[in-house]
């Protein structure tokens, strides 16, 4: 027996505090009767019911993280950092869709849905990934041409790209770029500015296909609603 807001978070409907809260509301039905007071145990499984939605045992999650610097997007660190399931309260086995690096912040998805980590991962599918990348000096026109083409980085082509110089800032010799790429290669997009001479300062990713950050400070996630799961299989089989 489990608390029910175990259970309900197990199920991946929500975080175990929400389910708290759903619970307070009145929104929770167990075995058709509704429960309004914390302190429950229940059966892993019992039929829960939260506005009017039957919670399967095997539901898929979906996960949107605003990672903040200073995590890594592993599921487990062999120098025992903290990782991002470390800011997740949940209990479901979600993992990442695709890595953002230890000092990257910005969007990451986490789920347990393969099929759908392996169609946004694919390079094939063209998912667009925007980063904004803080980088030393100034980009010439012909790097920006250069970086659009595609670049080598370990020995192999990148593909297009898109690039735009958001601002520059010629007392500190800096400047902020937009980059769109489709790939996900090993630190990719800081490889593509080394490769025409430029380090990257700071680097946040804003956007996955159509999902952005929209409302999520440094460190909190939501959950993707079911509309935006169907959108997203249907952006990435049509794109
Ligand atoms: N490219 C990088 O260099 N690092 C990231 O974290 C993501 C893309």
């Amino acid at each position: 027996m489990e608390r029910l807001q175990k259970v309900i978070a197990n199920r991946g409907y929500c975080s175990r505090r929400k389910a708290e809260e759903y619970i307070k509301e009145g929104k929770v039905f167990v075995n058709g009767n509704r429960v309004s007071e914390l302190g429950l145990k229940v059966d892993e499984n019992v039929e829960i019911r939260i506005d009017g939605k039957v919670l399967e045992k095997d539901e898929k999650v979906y996960i949107l993280l605003n990672k903040p610097r200073g995590v890594v997007s592993t599921v487990k660190d062999e120098k025992m950092r903290k990782t991002v399931l470390d800011l997740i309260d949940t209990s479901v086995r979600v993992y990442p869709v695709g890595r953002l690096d230890y000092d990257t912040t910005g969007l990451l998805l986490l789920t347990n849905d393969g099929d759908l980590t392996n169609l946004l991962i694919h390079p094939k599918n063209r998912i667009d990934k925007v980063y904004v990348a803080k980088i030393a000096g100034i980009l010439k026109g012909e790097e920006i041409r250069l970086l659009k083409q595609g670049v080598f980085i370990d020995g192999k082509k990148t593909s297009s790209s898109k690039v735009r110089v958001k601002s520059v800032d010629y007392k500190n010799g800096t400047s902020v770029v937009e980059i769109i790429i489709h790939e996900g290669k090993n630190h990719q997009v800081k490889k593509m500015f080394e490769s025409v001479g430029h380090s990257v300062l700071k680097l946040k990713r804003e956007k996955v296909a159509f999902l952005n950050l929209k409302g999520l400070h440094s460190g909190e996630y939501r959950y993707l609603n079911p509309k935006e799961v169907k959108k997203l299989y249907a952006f990435v089989k049509n794109n």
